[in-house]
C-alpha cells in the first residue's frame, strides 16, 4: 500500500463514507432533509455559471470528481432544461483541457446535450454563453430513432465517453434511455442515472408527473443491470453523498 499521503487521505475517506452509510443516526435524518427538501423543490436552489441548474449540490460535486478521474472526451446528456448541467459539463472540459494544456477553443472535447423541448430563452441563453463553443444542441425526444442516430453519430472515434441521463423519468423511457446510448460509456466511464430517488419518496409524491414509486428511473436500472453485468452502481459515491438525487443511479464500467 501507497504512503502517499494523498492516497491515504482519499482511503480514510472512503472507510468513513462505509461507516456512515451504516449509521443510522446519520441516514435517517439525511433521508428526513431528502423528503422534505424534495417537497420544497430545493434541487431549484441553483446555478452554474448563472444558468439554473436543477440538480442537488452533493450530486454537482461527485458529477466534478467523475468528469475529472474519467476525464471525458464527450459528454452525452439528456435533459436540458435552463441549460445548468449543460453549462457545468462545459465548464469542467474546459477546465480539463486547460490543465492537459490543450486552447479548449481548438480542443475537440464537448457536451452534447438532448431535449425534447429546448425553449425559445433558454435556447437564447445557451447562445449567448461564452462557453457555446463546447455544446451541441439537439432538439427531440431522446428515445426517437433519428434522435439516437444524431447522438450516437457524435460519440464515433471518441475513446472517453460519459453518459448523463435526465429527461423522461418513467421507467419505460429511461430503460429506451439505457438501451440507447450506455453501451456509448467507455471502461471505468460512468453512465449517470439521474431521479432515481423517486423510488425513495412516498407514493404520490409526483401527482402531475407519469412517474411514481414502482415506474422510475431506479427501477429501470435494476431491471437494465440484470442484462448488462458490464456495469456496476458505485456504492462508494452513494455512501459518501447521502443526500443525492441519484442512488443507485452511479453506473460504473468495469467491463
Ligand atoms: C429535470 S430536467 C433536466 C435538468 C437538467 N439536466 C439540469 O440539471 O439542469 C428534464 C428535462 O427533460 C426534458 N425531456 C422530457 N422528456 C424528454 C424526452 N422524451 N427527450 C428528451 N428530453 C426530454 C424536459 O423538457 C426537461 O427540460
Amino acid at each position: 500500500m501507497s504512503n502517499d499521503p494523498i492516497q491515504a487521505h482519499f482511503r480514510e475517506a472512503v472507510q468513513r463514507a462505509n461507516a456512515q452509510a451504516v449509521d443510522a443516526s446519520i441516514t435517517k435524518p439525511a433521508e428526513q432533509f431528502f423528503a422534505r427538501s424534495h417537497q420544497l423543490q430545493y434541487s431549484y436552489n441553483f446555478s452554474w455559471l448563472s444558468r439554473p441548474i436543477i440538480q442537488y449540490p452533493q450530486d454537482i460535486a461527485a458529477f466534478q470528481e467523475i468528469v475529472s478521474q474519467v476525464k471525458p472526451d464527450l459528454i452525452l446528456e439528456t435533459g436540458i432544461a435552463h441549460g445548468g448541467s449543460l453549462v457545468l459539463s462545459a465548464s469542467l472540459l474546459c477546465l480539463l483541457d486547460v490543465m492537459e494544456g490543450l486552447d479548449p477553443r481548438q480542443s475537440p472535447r464537448k457536451v452534447v446535450g438532448v431535449d425534447i423541448d429546448i425553449r425559445a430563452h433558454n435556447r437564447n441563453a445557451l447562445d449567448e454563453h461564452p462557453l457555446r463553443f463546447k455544446m451541441e444542441l439537439i432538439e427531440g425526444s431522446s428515445i426517437d430513432p433519428e434522435i439516437i442516430q444524431q447522438v450516437v453519430s457524435h460519440a464515433d472515434g471518441v475513446s472517453r465517453v460519459l453518459v448523463s441521463l435526465d429527461s423522461n423519468h418513467t421507467h419505460e423511457h429511461v430503460l429506451a434511455e439505457l438501451n440507447a446510448y450506455a453501451d456509448l460509456v467507455s471502461f471505468g466511464s460512468y453512465c449517470i442515472v439521474f431521479d432515481t430517488a423517486i423510488e425513495d419518496l412516498p407514493a404520490g409524491s409526483f401527482p402531475n408527473r407519469p412517474w411514481d414509486v414502482g415506474n422510475n428511473p431506479k427501477t429501470a436500472v435494476h431491471e437494465w443491470l440484470k442484462t448488462h453485468p458490464e456495469f456496476e452502481i458505485d456504492r462508494g459515491i452513494d455512501n459518501k453523498l447521502l443526500i443525492s438525487v441519484a442512488p443507485d443511479g452511479y453506473l460504473k464500467r468495469i467491463a
